[in-house]
């Protein structure tokens, strides 16, 4: 396992479509094990293969709202990832690994449910609301090229972020 470089907005590489997984091999499974490694050292909350330079479909989302899971445990993998329900909307400020330091205000489903295949080949189900519906969305827009910046109707200031988050942790007091 090892930390692998994560892309930036600028490399072209972020801006290309992923193709689909179809051999669910000791390399992929290398690839996933990179990418837990990546994103729990970066201390974001999903990131896509093409963070990392390999444009396939397969993406990390974090369920941070189990709280009760470790950070390792809250990992959802996901191959070949695609949403097939979509309910209601929310608003609120969104990031990416690949865009540090910037945050804007991106419209996304309440909930999602996704289909995927795990690191063997396996469909299944998840859904998720809130931030865990935001980063299904955020990820699986990785893997078409799209990056939160071309959604965000306003980027944040350090202020209204700081606002933002403010009133975040007023709801949840
Ligand atoms: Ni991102």
């Amino acid at each position: 396992m090892a930390i692998r470089k994560i892309r930036e907005e600028g490399d072209a590489l972020l801006l290309k479509k992923s193709r689909p997984v179809t051999e669910f091999n000791p390399r992929l499974h290398e690839l996933i094990d990179d990418m837990r490694d990546t994103l729990l050292n970066a201390g974001g909350v999903g990131l896509a293969a093409p963070q990392v330079g390999v444009l396939r479909r397969v993406v990390l989302v974090m369920d941070t709202l189990k709280e009760e899971l470790s950070d390792e445990e809250q990992i959802i993998e996901l191959v070949n990832p695609e949403i097939i329900e979509r309910d209601g909307t929310q608003t609120d400020p969104e990031g990416c690994l690949s865009v540090p330091g910037v945050y804007g205000l991106v419209e996304r489903p309440y909930h999602v449910r996704v289909r995927a295949q795990d690191r063997f080949g396996k469909t299944f189900e998840v859904e998720g609301e809130e931030l865990t519906a935001r980063c299904f969305c955020h990820e699986i827009d990785h893997l078409d090229g799209h990056l939160f910046t071309e959604l965000a109707t306003r980027i944040l200031s350090d202020e209204e972020l700081e606002e933002y988050r403010n009133k975040q942790r007023e709801k949840e007091n």
